[in-house]
């Protein structure tokens, strides 16, 4: 497996793959692999082939964090990352630093972003209103740098997979995105990294938001239900827990994450929810 550090290094890599007419699977990742990264691994070498490439990048990026979220503290272990790639047969991982993803960015010596300005405004965009622009912003960069054919995120961050499609979309990139379903543990909490800064107490209760799910999904099964309806139920159930407190729930339409009054299959929901200082989201179709 090849660990490449800079741009150039992994762009090297890529042309020399190119030029032999190889494909290039690439999973963006922050680090801190879990079974959830492995089945995106998976996704897309079973895309590119045998014959193709699978790229992991793992960069904790700066600029999507808001200066009072969880940077400093976000969980790594490259060690057993690099482990993990190994063993799900990775060719190569891209591992850049700050200095070399944005250099000089501290002295004003970096300052071009990408901003989506539609599917980037509500939910995740709503709550933390720096964040899709670090997001695309990254995405963007690491695009430039793997030179993927095709890309693959995880539905668990919808609203993230809708806005990067766009931005490919839009911008030109020429390379697929996939959406791979949620990894979900036994119990239905959808596998993040950050559920790991859990207590035993809000391990249990954050449950509730995959319970919330499949109770808007049971209820929209035979007959549409006004969103205002399906919120106060969920702000109910996340109400019950007493170490949860909500910070939104959404119904909206899959594509256009545009808000439906009326919620029916098809439609889809999200929600975030606080435990202590860590928000898990999730989010599912209906
Ligand atoms: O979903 C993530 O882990 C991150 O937002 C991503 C896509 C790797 C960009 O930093």
């Amino acid at each position: 497996m090849r660990i490449a550090k800079t741009p150039a290094a992994i762009q090297r890599l890529a042309r020399i793959w190119k030029q032999d007419g190889v494909r290039i699977g690439f999973v963006p990742t922050m680090g801190y692999l879990h079974e959830g990264h492995a089945s995106l691994i998976r996704v897309a070498r079973r895309r590119v082939g045998t014959a193709g490439k699978v790229v992991v990048s793992i960069y904790v990026n700066p600029t999507q964090f808001a200066p009072n979220e969880d940077l400093s503290r976000y969980p790594r272990d490259l060690p057993r990352d690099l482990r993990m790639c190994r063993a799900e047969g990775v060719d190569a991982v891209f591992l850049p630093s700050d200095a070399v993803m944005y250099p000089g960015r501290d002295a004003g010596g970096y300052s071009t972003y990408v901003v989506e300005e539609r599917l980037s405004l509500g939910m995740e965009g709503g709550s933390r209103p720096t964040h899709f622009r670090g997001v695309t912003t990254v995405v963007a960069k690491l695009f430039n740098a793997v030179l993927p054919d095709i890309a693959v995120f995880g539905a668990k961050d919808w609203q993230q997979a809708a806005v990067i499609r766009r931005m490919t979309a839009d911008l030109n990139f020429p390379l697929r995105i996939e959406v791979a379903p949620t990894h979900r543990e036994p119990d239905g909490l959808a596998m993040s990294s950050r559920n790991v800064y859990l207590n035993p107490e809000q391990r249990a209760q954050a449950v509730v938001l995959s319970r919330a799910l499949r109770e808007c999904r049971r209820r929209v099964a035979r007959r549409r239900i006004p969103a205002t309806e399906l919120r106060n139920q969920v702000m109910a159930m996340v109400s019950a827990c007493s170490a949860a407190r909500l910070d939104y729930v959404e119904f909206f339409d899959p594509d256009t994450l545009e808000p439906v009054a009326r919620v029916g299959k098809g439609s889809r929901m999200a929600l975030a929810v606080f435990f202590g200082h860590t928000r898990l989201i999730d989010n599912g179709g209906l």
